[in-house]
């Protein structure tokens, strides 16, 4: 009878729902809280275990996991990203963007393949303010005069950028840069990579 007592106690206390008992013995799918994509878990910051789908890019918190080239860690606030590099904090300043470049390294070769894919994209998305050659000279610029060369217009003008290297401008496009904002949240970090290829390219073409 003892025993009898003893095992319906136990069986009990397993079937139980977990959410209204007060100690978790052991877990069980009574209860499994769900993380979403990419956000952190509260033990320690690791980031949920799902990938964002192909194709698509985490909006809100990144870790490691998708931010692959960065180490640390990235928040986006509405408008603006800032990283979290071994406890400096990178924004969207020239002079931040200048640290960020010696902690990182581009993940790509510069060769057709990287350019033809920056090309591509640059035209996509940085065209319309920088126009196709790089030189500040876009369809936006009639409205909005503040946009800066990224390749010099003629041979005797150089350009600010052109002193900076590839990492740089991957900076740049990653957080924004002054009145431009991040293409973090819409272009993948890959393709962000090729596009600061490109725009090295462009830059080494109009000095010739
Ligand atoms: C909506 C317009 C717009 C688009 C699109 C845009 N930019 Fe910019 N960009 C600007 C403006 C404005 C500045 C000048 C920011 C400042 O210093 O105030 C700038 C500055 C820059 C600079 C720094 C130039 C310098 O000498 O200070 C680089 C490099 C750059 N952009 C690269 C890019 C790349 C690469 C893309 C595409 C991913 C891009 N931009 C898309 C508006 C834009």
């Amino acid at each position: 009878m003892k025993k009898i007592i003893i095992f319906l106690i136990i069986a009990n206390i397993a079937s139980c729902n977990s959410v209204r008992r007060k100690f978790h013995y052991f877990m069980d799918m009574a209860y499994s809280p769900a993380i979403d994509t990419s956000e952190f878990d509260d033990i320690g910051n690791r980031g949920g275990n799902r990938f964002p789908p192909d194709h698509t890019i985490a909006h809100k918190f990144f870790n490691s996991k998708y931010n692959r080239t960065i180490p640390g860690f990235y928040v986006i606030d509405d408008k603006y990203i800032t990283y979290n590099i071994n406890g400096i904090s990178i924004g969207n300043i020239p002079e931040e963007h200048e640290i960020a470049s010696h902690l990182i390294s581009s993940p790509l070769r510069n060769d057709e393949a990287t350019l033809a894919r920056g090309k591509e994209r640059f035209n996509i998305y940085c065209s319309p303010c920088h126009g196709y050659g790089g030189k500040g000279d876009g369809l936006v610029k009639a409205k909005f005069s503040n946009i800066k060369a990224v390749a010099r217009p003629n041979k005797n003008e150089p350009v600010r950028a052109e002193g900076w290297s590839v990492e740089r401008i991957f900076m740049v496009t990653t957080t924004g840069i002054n009145a431009m904002n991040s293409y973090a949240t819409q272009v993948p970090e890959i393709d962000r990579w090729a596009i600061a290829h490109y725009v090295k390219y462009l830059q080494l073409e109009a000095m010739k």
